[in-house]
């Protein structure tokens, strides 16, 4: 069973990161309104968790009753000082792989960009499907398997080693923090693993940014999206459990 979490060493980084007022790319911009998207479309329905929440972005904009779980008891605290401020949650420190609910607890399970750092995203699966109710739907974005196979980087320097298996390990920075490990996956890993536990109605979707609304974005900015728009950064999945 999973006890540690890397993400711990970063998260007050990343919580005041995600504070500024100036939009992040990544998780703003690009991200958070492709789940957002998504749960509209669906039309998704309470009780809802949100797995690997962070400090609630994501959480905020579930259908009620919302739940959050994350390992990192730093996120934790930060997603409950936020809900009680704006909204109603209840948060819980836990792993994927653990979900501390019973069976067919919940309607919705959303999960952004948080599995990639699972070293057995099949094990988050099973949770999933045992959490969820029937026809409960399962809405998640993770690192782009392209961009997991771009980057690699060592101590010293960036290399571009190529990863080709499931689950292989790889180093990322993010902006100024300390490097990480996740977990590659790739798309056909994913879906297969999904239909095994008992989820159907799989949809895949390259997620990149939206070009609309980058028309009073600075130079600088514009460079970086046009890379995201040629390599997206993240995928967005969505499944139905079925049974
Ligand atoms: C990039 S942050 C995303 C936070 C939030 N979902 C958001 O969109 O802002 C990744 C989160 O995944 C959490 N995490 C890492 N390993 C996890 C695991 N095995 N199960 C659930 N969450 C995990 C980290 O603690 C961290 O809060």
């Amino acid at each position: 069973m999973l006890t540690y979490n890397p993400y711990e060493k970063i998260a007050h980084e990343y919580i005041e990161k995600r504070k500024i007022a100036a939009k992040s790319l990544y998780n703003d911009v690009i991200n958070d309104p492709a789940i957002l998207r998504a749960l509209s479309e669906l039309d998704v329905i309470g009780p809802s968790l949100d797995v690997g929440c962070g400090q609630g972005s994501v959480t905020a904009h579930m259908p009620p009753k919302r739940y959050g779980i994350d390992p990192s008891p730093t996120m934790i605290e930060s997603a409950k000082s936020n809900a009680l401020a704006d909204y109603e949650a209840d948060f819980k420190v836990a792993f994927a792989e653990n979900i501390p609910f019973t069976d067919g607890s919940f309607s919705t399970i959303v999960s952004s960009l948080a599995l990639h750092y699972s070293p057995n995203i099949d094990e988050c699966f099973t949770e999933f499907a045992r959490a969820l109710r029937k026809n409960g739907q399962l809405v998640f974005t993770i690192h782009h398997p392209h961009q997991t196979q771009a980057i690699d980087i060592d101590n010293k320097s960036v290399t571009t080693k190529k990863l080709y298996g499931n689950g292989e390990r790889y180093r990322f920075q993010i902006d100024e923090f300390e490097p990480l490990w996740a977990h590659h996956y790739s798309k056909s890993y994913l879906e297969n693993r999904l239909l095994a536990n008992g989820f159907a109605n799989i949809e895949v979707r390259d997620v990149a940014p939206d070009k609309s609304l980058y028309t009073n974005l600075s130079c600088n900015l514009k460079e970086q999206i046009m890379q995201c728009i040629a390599t997206p950064p993240f995928v967005l999945i969505t499944a139905l459990k079925a049974h």
